[in-house]
């Protein structure tokens, strides 16, 4: 008989989660309401910000992080292709051209070397995402960036909790910022997105452009700029409260969860784990991707997990070959770090509470399949 299947993630959600849903539902202040408030408040002084900006997604966020700098159409921006698509649509919706770079065989994120060969005259920012919790060289690009004249965004959607080679806490360096939370990610709130502005002004300047371009003190149906429906609601931000509020432990749990498979994976022959983390550098565990030796069949592998009740996925891929990027004409074998992590990268099932039961299941499992 072939035991429960495991989920392939997992969120944490108890009675906190559902007594302040409650309290919102019995409220009646839906959105708009001060629970978006007290979310955008706890997040920010969890993170040791002076505000944070919640929207209804991670792209959201990015979207108008975008629109934050400036950047639009004639502008080229700076990215990885190692990415979930969100970091380079955003650019799209602005009509900023991305600009491709490979990626660092280590960390897996944008390479400092490849992303300044990348920039040209039309460059107006880098936007680094920190892929699979790993944060990226930050500190680098700042100075690439202030050499230069860009603008910066940081794509930390996977990474919420990770520390940079600093010793910084991603999303709390002073550039724009931003992070999301749908169900897989380290908190939740069903569907949501945190943007960390620079400034005062900027706060205030995405607060209204997520309302439609109302100003805070603006009255209903008043728009003094273009805008967006990119709100939070007060339902979602009741989850949120909840998730800030014991977020050292969902990260606890995560860091956990990534040294059980470290443990019971890592005699697996052939199999790469991810990288260890260097220097003052800490990973946030988003995923517990492995890569899967040269010769494997990933997608035999994959079935074969299925089989057993444990679902894999192919993840990530390199996004440059992606239909919406093709007018900039792209080809295979022009990022050969991204292309060559992405054709043998895996995701296991990953959650808080998995248990060395779990580990060794999937550890066998991988291991067989990997045997043929
Ligand atoms: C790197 C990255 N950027 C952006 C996003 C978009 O976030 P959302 O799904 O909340 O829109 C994700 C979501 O997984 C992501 O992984």
């Amino acid at each position: 008989m072939t035991p429960e299947p495991l989920p392939l993630a997992k969120p944490v959600i108890g009675a906190e989660e559902e007594r302040l849903v409650l309290e919102v539902l019995r409220s009646g202040h839906l959105s708009l309401g001060p629970m978006g408030r007290r979310f955008e408040e706890e997040f920010a002084a969890w993170l040791g910000v002076d505000d944070a900006v919640s929207t209804n997604s991670g792209t959201t966020a990015l979207h108008l992080g975008v629109r934050a700098l400036g950047w639009g159409a004639g502008d080229e921006v700076v990215l990885s292709p190692f990415t979930f698509v969100a970091s380079a649509n955003c650019l799209l919706y602005e009509g900023v051209k991305p600009v491709f770079a490979d990626i660092d065989p280590v960390t897996l994120n944008l390479e400092p070397a490849a992303a300044t060969a990348a920039i040209g005259e039309r460059t107006a920012g880098l936007l680094p995402i920190d892929i699979f919790g790993y944060p990226s060289a930050m500190p680098e690009f700042e100075r690439i960036a202030a050499d230069r004249g860009l603008g910066l965004l940081e794509d930390s959607a996977q990474a919420l909790g990770a520390v940079d080679e600093e010793g910084r806490k991603v999303g709390s360096r002073g550039h724009l910022s931003v992070f999301a939370f749908y169900a897989n990610k380290q908190m939740t709130t069903g569907e949501g997105g945190m943007i960390i502005p620079r400034a005062a002004g900027e706060a205030e300047r995405l607060r209204s452009e997520r309302n439609q371009g109302r100003a805070v003190d603006m009255n209903w149906l008043d728009h003094d700029r273009l805008g967006f429906n990119y709100r939070l609601s007060d339902v979602a931000a009741a989850i949120g409260v909840a998730q800030v509020a014991k977020l050292d432990r969902l990260l606890a749990g995560r860091t956990a969860a990534a040294g059980l498979y470290k443990e019971h994976l890592s005699g697996i022959e052939g199999l790469e784990l991810p990288a260890e983390d260097a220097g003052k550098a800490r990973r946030s565990w988003f995923v517990y991707p492995v890569r899967l030796p040269e010769s494997a069949d990933r997608d035999g592998v994959i079935r074969q997990l299925g089989e057993s009740g444990i679902p894999a996925k192919a993840y990530l891929p390199s996004i440059h070959l992606f239909p919406q990027f093709k007018e900039f004409g792209y080809s295979a074998g022009q990022f050969p770090v991204a292309e060559g992590v992405a054709a043998r990268s895996m995701a296991l099932p990953f959650y808080g509470d998995l248990s060395e039961a779990d580990a060794e299941r999937v550890a066998g499992a991988l291991e067989s399949a990997l045997k043929g």
